[in-house]
């Protein structure tokens, strides 16, 4: 199984290629025409970058990642930059994720009523002015202006009812009156968009940023004069960001049976497969699927624990403590395996279980690697020069990227790879932390209904 399963997940430099070039052609092809491709390419109606000079007090709510969380930064221009910060996250209930639009909704804004209540003297609005919210917004949306887009479909497990085909700003509004909030969403953001911008306000070299956590995507800066479905959207600098939502992609993934029957049981089959075979919500679904096999064989003694038949128990945090167990008895790896899954295990069966999640890691971030490389390719096509020729920044975020140091690795590897070692020197992966909330707020700050002049 083992054997088999190293050979189907194999990434070798010219499958690389090809899924590199895949991805820009998609790129393409998404640009040109809404459903041109895999890839949605939404505009994302950010048309100018942070610059420095936001100034004012602006909130930020951020929904998508593994935590909800509420921000409040004090930006003071060029000189002072962020003055104060503050922010507060917790987990999103999982019994939300699959109840109502309204509850959804209404944990957010109580979240956001909570915080603002506390807003100490340090942070400074003047008078007769709403507190401006940055909305990062996690989940395919088709935007119709900077501040508003409606819910295409959730991704990543969720399945709220009603908001699907509805703006969300309107939902968070409606909430906000719920809870006599007076408020106002100046932005509505992919949190991609926000790292992009969040990362850009401190290095004018960012421009491609990919969430690598419980679910992935990209976004970059892309020429107005390329994309042919723009249409009467005029952007003054020229240039736009582009929400890739590249989760979708799915051309040329060496994909197993593990990886169809996963997507068979899932939520929305067929849908969202590059997101399933790169990040961090399935690769220890993954994982558990190939030793519950490798358990029926009888690998790991006679009977079968009835924990490793339950599926997404096994998380990808938990294969990734397995892989950082260096010692000579893998005694953690052992532990881990069976608080988890039941199963117990001699050394034997545990080297069996690293290679397993090494396998899976390996693909995954090969694969991510690649992804990235088909980005920056097409937009060295069209720029001539201007991203492989000079230092390129890619902002990064995301608890995957973040927790799994093998994982960095194999992207890090598929990029030099694909790029050579010349090329690839240019082309610096950054990480770029909670950079989200604070890119949400500066563009809630430029496009803020108030002139910021004082
Ligand atoms: C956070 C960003 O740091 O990373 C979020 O602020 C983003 O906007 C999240 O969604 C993604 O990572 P994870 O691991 O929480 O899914
Ligand atoms: C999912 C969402 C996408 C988001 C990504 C990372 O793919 O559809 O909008 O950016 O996860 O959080």
């Amino acid at each position: 199984i083992l054997t088999k399963l190293k050979h189907e997940c194999a990434t070798p430099l010219p499958l690389l290629r090809h899924v590199a070039d895949a991805m820009a052609a998609d790129m393409r092809a998404g640009l040109a025409v809404d459903g041109g491709s895999d890839l949605k390419m939404i505009l994302s109606y950010v048309d100018s970058l942070p610059t420095g000079n936001e100034k004012g007090l602006f909130y930020a709510l951020d929904l998508g990642g593994t935590n909800f969380r509420v921000l409040r930064v004090q930006l003071g221009g060029k000189e002072e930059r962020v003055i104060d910060t503050e922010f507060e996250q917790v987990s999103i209930p999982q019994e939300l994720m699959f109840g109502t639009s309204e509850d959804l909704f209404d944990f957010i804004a109580s979240g956001l009523d909570k915080f603002a209540q506390k807003e100490g003297e340090k942070f400074y609005l003047p008078p007769g002015r709403k507190r401006e919210i940055g909305f990062t917004f996690s989940f395919p949306v088709r935007q119709t202006s900077i501040d508003s887009g409606i819910l295409i479909k959730w991704t990543k497990g969720f399945a709220v009812s009603g908001t699907a085909g509805r703006d969300v700003v309107a939902c968070l509004n409606e909430a906000m009156e719920r809870q006599r909030l007076d408020m106002r969403v100046s932005a509505l953001v992919n949190d991609t968009v926000g790292t992009l911008a969040g990362a850009r306000y401190w290095d004018d070299d960012v421009m491609v940023a990919v969430i690598l956590g419980t679910g992935t995507n990209a976004c970059y800066v892309e020429r107005t004069d390329t994309i042919a479905k723009l249409q009467g959207h005029d952007s003054s600098s020229g240039r736009t960001i582009i929400n890739t939502e590249w989760g979708a992609f799915s051309n040329g993934l060496p994909l197993t049976v593990f990886d169809s029957d996963m997507d068979d049981a899932s939520i929305n089959p067929g849908e969202q497969i590059f997101e399933k075979t790169i990040s961090g919500m399935y690769l220890g679904e993954i994982v558990r699927r190939v030793l519950l096999k490798i358990a029926e064989a009888g690998a790991f003694g006679d009977s079968i624990p009835e924990k490793l038949s339950t599926p997404f128990v096994l998380r990808t945090p938990d294969i990734s403590a397995m892989q950082q167990d260096n010692s000579d008895d893998l005694k953690a790896v052992g532990s881990i395996l069976y608080d988890i899954t039941g199963v117990e295990s001699n050394l034997s069966a545990r080297k069996i279980v690293v290679e397993v999640c090494d396998t899976v890691v390996k693909r995954g971030g090969r694969l991510a690697g690649a992804g990235i490389v088909g980005i920056l390719q097409k937009m060295e096509e069209d720029s001539q020069g201007l991203i492989f020729g000079k230092r390129t920044v890619v902002a990064m975020d995301g608890g995957l990227y973040e927790h799994y140091p093998q994982y960095r690795r194999y992207l890090q590897d598929a990029v030099t790879e694909l790029l050579g070692l010349e090329i690839s020197k240019n082309v610096i992966i950054e990480h770029s932390k909670d950079g989200s909330g604070i890119g949400a707020a500066l563009l809630a700050a430029a496009n803020s209904k108030y002139e910021h002049d004082f």
